[in-house]
Formats: structure tokens, sequence, C-alpha cells
């Protein structure tokens, strides 16, 4: 399923000629930051003068660390990854880790992998994919001794996006004359890619040789560069990191969501329907709303009874989500029916009076719109398509709990009742 994506239909890339000694400090270009700081698996602190683990780093830091681990990226490692890696081997798992747990000391595993070569253009970097061909690839596979299996359930850790050779990096320090400037315990250095959409391309954006119907599966940083907030400037950080913090609110925050939309619900009471229409505007969501083949919106008008029950007659339905099918011997594209930035999304609706029995006009109150969001629809399929397959105990109560997460994810963002009596008489009385 996604494995198949990301990992064995990869396409091969061509042979990688050795390359040139990487020095820390030069990021002279998107490319070498590219290349350079996003050279996977991480080494982050080969000579062990640091420690790595987040605990650490917010022993200092303490407001970073309590915004991230409740972040995604703290939890990029739970259920549903681990109990499908239980089950892959060691390549598979690898392919999924240079993400989800991306630093040397998180990998169970070594392979044959070179540095990236250099003098190309940023379109033509792929730093996952590059690794993930050359890890299948690999003769060589064995188990790392330097594997830290603490630290690689605390996935993205501080020093994955943090860290390079010992030294932290970090963006160019802001001047706050509250908080006077301290000497750092860490060697330290400074680069302005923190603050660029740049930073995040290398986990948010797959390469076009995969997509399906002309769209990678994760086409994150593309929408955003040829948005309008692309084009101005508006770094994925503003909206996810505001003031530097570290929250990465996303599809599973209702806050996050109700910021990114536009909702308009209009009705019109005739004499013989109500009608109207509910308008959704992706206003401020830097990128397709949703941006991922995963989460799934339902849209929902229809009539009710003063308790809010549901009275007899159509529900009218729309549906925002791209869909995939992903299999092992299909790849298509269902339906793509996000909204793209700036754009609307709109769900008429009618109610004519002449299709409602007596009784239910008696009862009607109310048209009520509701928006549902399941972030994590794609998912809950996957996981029970893995539970009617065999799975170690362990993997099975894993895939469960994920499954059960899964389901509980979702909230309505959106929810609005406007009276709707039937005035009478009945069209043709
Ligand atoms: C013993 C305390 C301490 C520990 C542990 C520590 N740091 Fe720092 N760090 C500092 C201080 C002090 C500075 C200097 C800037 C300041 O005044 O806050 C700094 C600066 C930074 C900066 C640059 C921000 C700036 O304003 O200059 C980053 C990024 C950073 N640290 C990340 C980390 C990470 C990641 C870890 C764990 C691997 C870590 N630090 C561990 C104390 C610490
Ligand atoms: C090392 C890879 C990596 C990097 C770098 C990275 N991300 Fe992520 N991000 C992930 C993974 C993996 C997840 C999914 C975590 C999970 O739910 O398991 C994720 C999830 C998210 C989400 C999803 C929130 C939601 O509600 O679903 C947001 C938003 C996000 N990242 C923003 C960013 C931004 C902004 C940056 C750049 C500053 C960034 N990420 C850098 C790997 C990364
Ligand atoms: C190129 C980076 C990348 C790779 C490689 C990758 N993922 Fe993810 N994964 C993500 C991002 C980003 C998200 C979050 C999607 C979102 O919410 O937008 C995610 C989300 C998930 C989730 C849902 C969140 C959760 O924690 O339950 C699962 C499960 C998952 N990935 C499993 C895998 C598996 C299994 C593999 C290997 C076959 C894999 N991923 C490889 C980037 C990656
Ligand atoms: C997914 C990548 C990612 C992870 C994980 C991450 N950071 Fe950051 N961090 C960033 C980015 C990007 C910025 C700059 C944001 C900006 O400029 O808007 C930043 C900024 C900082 C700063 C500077 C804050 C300031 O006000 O100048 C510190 C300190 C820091 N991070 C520490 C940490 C610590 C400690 C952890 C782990 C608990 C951590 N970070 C985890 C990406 C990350
Ligand atoms: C103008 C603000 C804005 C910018 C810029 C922006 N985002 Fe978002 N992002 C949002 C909002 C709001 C949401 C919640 C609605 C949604 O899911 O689209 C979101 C959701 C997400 C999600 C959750 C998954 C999903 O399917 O929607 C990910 C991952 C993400 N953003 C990554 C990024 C990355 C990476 C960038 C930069 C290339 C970026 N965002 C730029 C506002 C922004």
């Amino acid at each position: 399923m996604f494995l198949l994506v990301l990992g064995v239909a990869w396409p091969r890339g061509p042979a990688r000629e050795t390359a040139a000694e990487v020095s820390e400090s030069d990021f002279s270009d998107t490319a070498a930051f590219l290349t350079r700081y996003w050279q996977l698996p991480i080494r982050a602190d080969p000579a062990g003068r640091l420690n790595l683990a987040p605990e650490s780093c917010g022993e200092c830091h303490t407001a970073q660390y309590n915004q991230w681990s409740k972040s995604v990226h703290a939890h990029a490692m739970g259920p549903g990854v681990v109990g499908q890696l239980m089950g892959f081997s060691p390549k598979d798992a690898a392919a999924c880790r240079l993400c989800h747990a991306p630093l040397d000391r998180q990998q169970s595993h070594t392979f044959d992998v070179k540095p990236p070569a250099p003098g190309r253009s940023p379109d033509q970097i792929w730093p996952v994919e590059e690794v993930q061909t050359q890890i299948y690839d690999s003769d060589t596979e064995l188990p790392n001794p330097a594997y830290d299996t603490s630290l690689a359930k605390k996935a993205i850790v501080c020093a994955a996006c943090h860290v390079r050779n010992g030294v932290v990096y970090g963006p160019p320090p802001l001047p706050d004359p509250a908080k006077p400037r301290q000497k750092s315990p860490h060697p330290i250095r400074y680069t302005s890619y923190f603050e660029s959409a740049e930073f995040c391309r290398a986990c948010h954006q797959f390469s076009p040789d995969n997509a399906i119907n002309g769209k990678p599966l994760e086409n994150t940083y593309e929408e955003w560069r040829h948005s309008s907030w692309g084009k101005q400037g508006v770094s994925c950080q503003k909206c996810h990191m505001p003031g530097r913090g570290h929250t990465w609110k996303g599809v599973h925050s209702s806050d996050q969501v109700r910021l990114a939309l536009t909702i308009d619900f209009e009705t019109n009471e005739q004499k013989d329907a109500i009608s109207g229409r509910l308008r959704i505007v992706n206003s401020n969501a830097g990128h397709f709303f949703p941006t991922y083949v995963t989460p799934r919106i339902v849209a929902s008008v229809e009539l009710i009874d003063a308790q809010g029950r549901a009275v007899h007659g159509d529900r009218i339905e729309g549906v925002i989500s791209r869909e995939i099918i992903l299999t092992s011997n299909e790849r298509r594209e269902i339906r793509d029916s996000r909204i793209a930035p700036g754009d609307t999304f709109s769900l008429p609706y009618r109610f004519a009076w002449s299709k409602l029995p007596d009784a239910d006009l008696r009862r009607l109150d109310a048209v009520r719109v509701d928006v549902t969001v399941f972030p994590d629809h794609f998912y809950t399929g996957l996981f029970e398509a893995l539970l009617d397959d065999e799975l170690g105990s362990e993997a099975l109560r894993m895939i469960r709990q994920a499954h059960r997460n899964s389901i509980e994810s979702a909230y309505s963002a959106y929810s609005e009742t406007r009276p709707a009596r039937f005035g009478g008489p009945r069209a043709g009385d």
C-alpha cells in the first residue's frame, strides 16, 4: 500500500558520483542546502559530543520542548507507523524512517548510502527518494551498532532539524530587549534557511516521478510555491510556527482548520421550497485544503426537527478530498475535490415541499449545515485492511490502537442552523 509507493515502486535514479566533502557551513544556495543539510540519514553528531535526547535540549529550551512534545512531529512514530514497521523488512522500514525518525542513531540497520551529487538545480533534488533508491540497491545491510531505540521512538527530535556534525543550527536570532543573549553551551551557526519553505520541503514534497494523475501524493511545497502565499514569500513557518512556536498545527487541529476557511451559508425560503448554498473558501491555507491525500471533509445540509433529529428526506452531501487507490496492481485517482488556495467549494441545495410527507412538514423546524473533518480518513481504511492480515500480537495491538485513534480524530469544523418552517399551503393545494 503506502509502502509500494514510498518504497519498491520508486524509479531508479541515475548512478551517483562520489560527492565532495561536506562542509557544515556551506549552504551557499538552495541546492547546497537541500543536498547537504538534508543528507539522510542525518549524521547529527558522529563524535558523540552532544546529548541528542529532546529532554536534554528541553532543560534549557523549555518553551520549544513543551510545544514540540505535544506536536505531530514528536508523535511521528505512533502506533500506526510502528505497528506497520514491525512487519517490514529492514529496507522497507528504513525507507519510512527517513521522514519519521531521520537521525542515523534512529536507524536499526545501515546500508550503502553515498553523499548526494552536487551541482544540480533544486528542482532535481529529492533528498528522501534518492536515499530510498540507494537503500533498495544496497548490497550491504548490517545491524546498526549505534542504534538508539529510545531515541528512535521519539521520532522527529530537535536534532533532526537543528543538529549537523555536532553543531547546532538555528534561525538568525531576533532582537529581544527583554531577554539578554547568553553564551550557548553548544557550538552554533545561524542560517536563514530556517525561515524558508525550503526547510520543510525534504519531508513535505514528493518528486514528480511518482505522480498519480500528474500530482505527487504529497505536493505541499509545489502547491504553496504556485499560490499567492508562495509568490509573496509567506513561508510555511509563518502559519505553522507563529512567533517561532513549535506547534505545527494542521488538519488535526480544529482551530487551525477554522482559521483556514471562510464559510458562508445562505438560505432562501420560497413558497414551494427552501434552497440556498453553502460556500467554503480556502482563504488561509497556503496550499490546497487539505493538502494531503489522507483527510476527508464532508459538508452536509439537511432538514431537522426541533429536537435536532433529521426529518425524512434528502440529505445533501459534498466531499472535499483527494481520493486515490493505491494497491499492488492499481494506482489511480478517483477524485480531487480539494480547494485550491483562494478558491471556493460550493454546495447548492434545494428541498422542495412537494417531496416531503405531511408528517415531516409538521415536524420541520430548521435547516442545518455541518462541515465535519476526518483527518485520518485514508488510514482508517488502511488499518482496517491490515487488521485482516496476519499480524503478531504486539503489531495487532498497535494497529488496533491506531485504527481507534484514526476514527476518534474526527471533529466538526462548522455547524449552523437556520429556521425553516413550512408556511403552507403546498403548491397545487
Ligand atoms: C545547558 C543549556 C542548553 C542546552 C542543553 C541546549 N541549549 Fe541550545 N542554547 C542555549 C543557550 C544559552 C543559547 C544561546 C541563545 C540564548 O540566549 O537563548 C542556545 C541557542 C540555541 C539555538 C539558537 C537560538 C538562538 O536564539 O541563538 C538553538 C536552535 C538551540 N540552542 C538548539 C538546541 C538543541 C537542539 C539542543 C539539544 C541538542 C540544545 N540547544 C541544548 C542553551 C542550551
Ligand atoms: C524530518 C522530516 C520532516 C520535516 C523536516 C518536517 N516535517 Fe512536518 N511532518 C513530518 C511527518 C513524518 C509528519 C507526520 C507525523 C505523523 O502524524 O505521524 C509531519 C506532519 C506535519 C504537519 C501535520 C499536522 C496535522 O495536523 O496533520 C504539519 C502542519 C507539518 N508537518 C509542518 C511542517 C513544517 C512547517 C515544517 C518545516 C518547518 C516541517 N513540517 C518539517 C515530517 C517532517
Ligand atoms: C517523504 C517523507 C515520508 C516518508 C518517506 C514516509 N512518510 Fe509517513 N507521513 C509523512 C507525512 C508528511 C505525514 C503527515 C501527513 C499529513 O498529515 O499531512 C505522514 C503520515 C503518516 C501516517 C499517519 C500518521 C500516523 O502517525 O499514524 C502513517 C501511518 C505513515 N505516515 C506511515 C508511513 C509508512 C509506513 C512509511 C513507509 C512506507 C512512511 N509513512 C513514509 C511523510 C513521510
Ligand atoms: C521539524 C523541524 C524542527 C524541530 C523538530 C524542532 N525545531 Fe526548533 N526550529 C525549527 C525552525 C524551522 C525554526 C525557525 C522558525 C522561524 O524562523 O520561524 C526553529 C527555531 C528554534 C529556536 C529559536 C527560537 C527563537 O525564538 O529564535 C530554538 C531555540 C529551537 N528551535 C529549539 C528547538 C528544540 C529545543 C527542539 C526540540 C524540543 C526543536 N527546536 C525542534 C525547526 C524545528
Ligand atoms: C497561509 C498559511 C499557511 C501556509 C503558508 C502553509 N500552511 Fe500548511 N496549513 C495551513 C492551515 C490553515 C492548515 C489546516 C487546513 C488544511 O489542512 O489545509 C494547514 C495544513 C497543513 C498540513 C496538514 C495536512 C493536510 O492535509 O492539510 C500540512 C502537512 C501542512 N499544512 C504543511 C505545510 C507546508 C510544508 C507548508 C509550506 C510549504 C505550508 N503548510 C504552508 C496554513 C498554511
